[in-house]
């Protein structure tokens, strides 16, 4: 039977997502067939259409899913036919009505968490994981301290918000209305800034006394950097995990002993869920954060498979908040 898959020829605009007919075959070894409920929507998505981040072609996109498991193939014990389950993980190929791929980051979703939820969840919640658990500062993080965090009204930012708020963090989100900054404010921050009518690094030094931020997490890059370094404390961490603005300018290390001392780094998830282990133990992390109520994830629309177009243009837009899932 055929299925749909979302593939591109060429990268470029959102006119390059072509819905198209695909064979789908049994799993390999390591590998599952899934039959997707919903599939979830990330910018990461829009640097492998763009280019940014490139891909052999042609491609698939996708990143994350939700679904049922048809079949899997030998050495896949954590999964069997017929479970519910969800994922972040490599390669792209997500947006589609069915796929096979490895079994290593597919969890099983537990029953209290809808299919839309999962989708909407795995790419950014497993993120703010890893960020607020595990890229710290030195010292790590206190019950108290103040963090910076961009973009915190999108799907990532709006988890991270919650999630500092249950950890007792301040957590100063930026965003980019003030529609967007009165939501950050509802999700947990402690304080909101419209980084598109204020200088947000003098608003975090006002905040904070003058002493700045123990660590920034800085998804936006190029409109952002120069903010975020000034807004460190001594000995602070900048986390970019994310260009959304474009890519980060070069810069001398120089920078960072006239900055204070300061550290940079740039994960990625990838990184952090290279084991299957390593995975569930994120995973039964962010399920017990959503199952508790302690994390709620939003999901701000749903777009029809076919209407992946519409989706990358809204979200390249800045039209999006929280998360957004396409349905097969
Ligand atoms: N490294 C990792 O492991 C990792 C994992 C997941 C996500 N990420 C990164 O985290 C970020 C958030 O991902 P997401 O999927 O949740 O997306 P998102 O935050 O829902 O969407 C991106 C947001 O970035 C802000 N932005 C600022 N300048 C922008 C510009 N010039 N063009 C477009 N958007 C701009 C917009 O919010 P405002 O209008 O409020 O500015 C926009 O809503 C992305 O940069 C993504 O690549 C990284």
């Amino acid at each position: 039977m055929k299925e749909k898959a979302v593939v591109i020829d060429a990268p470029g605009g959102p006119e390059q997502l072509k819905l198209v007919d695909v064979d789908v075959g049994a799993p390999g070894p390591g590998e599952i067939r899934i039959r997707h409920e919903a599939c979830g929507l990330n910018y990461i998505d829009v640097y492998h259409r763009n280019g940014s981040y490139p891909l052999p072609l042609p491609a698939r996109l996708g990143m994350e899913g939700a679904g049922v498991v048809e079949a899997v193939g030998e050495g896949v014990n954590h999964l069997k036919p017929g479970d519910r389950a969800a994922y972040a993980s490599q390669p792209p190929g997500a947006y589609a009505t069915a796929r096979v791929m490895p079994a290593k980051c597919v969890l099983k979703l537990p029953d209290e968490i809808s299919f839309e939820t999962g989708a909407a969840m795995m790419l950014k919640g497993l993120t703010v994981q890893y960020l607020l658990r595990k890229t710290l500062p030195q010292g790590g993080l206190q019950a108290g301290d103040f963090v910076l965090f961009h973009a915190a009204a999108g799907g990532v930012g709006l988890i991270a918000c919650q999630w500092a708020r249950a950890l007792g963090l301040q957590l100063i989100g930026t965003a980019g209305s003030a529609e967007k900054c009165q939501l950050v404010l509802e999700n947990g921050a402690t304080h909101a800034i419209n980084y598109r009518g204020e200088d947000f690094a003098a608003r975090v030094r006002d905040i904070t006394g003058g002493r700045g931020v123990k660590v920034v997490y800085d998804s936006v890059g190029a409109d952002t950097w120069e903010g975020s370094l000034n807004s460190l404390a001594p000995f602070g961490l900048l986390a970019s995990f994310g260009a959304a603005s474009g890519p980060v300018p070069p810069f001398s290390v120089g920078t960072l002993a006239a900055k204070g001392s300061v550290y940079v780094t740039r994960p990625t998830l990838f990184t952090h869920i290279a084991t299957h282990e390593a995975t569930q133990a994120m995973g039964d992390d962010l399920f017990e954060m959503v199952a508790s109520g302690q994390v709620g994830i939003r999901i701000d629309k749903r777009y029809a498979l076919a209407d992946v177009a519409e989706a990358h243009r809204d979200l390249e837009a800045r039209r999006l908040v929280g998360s957004a899932v396409l349905l097969p």
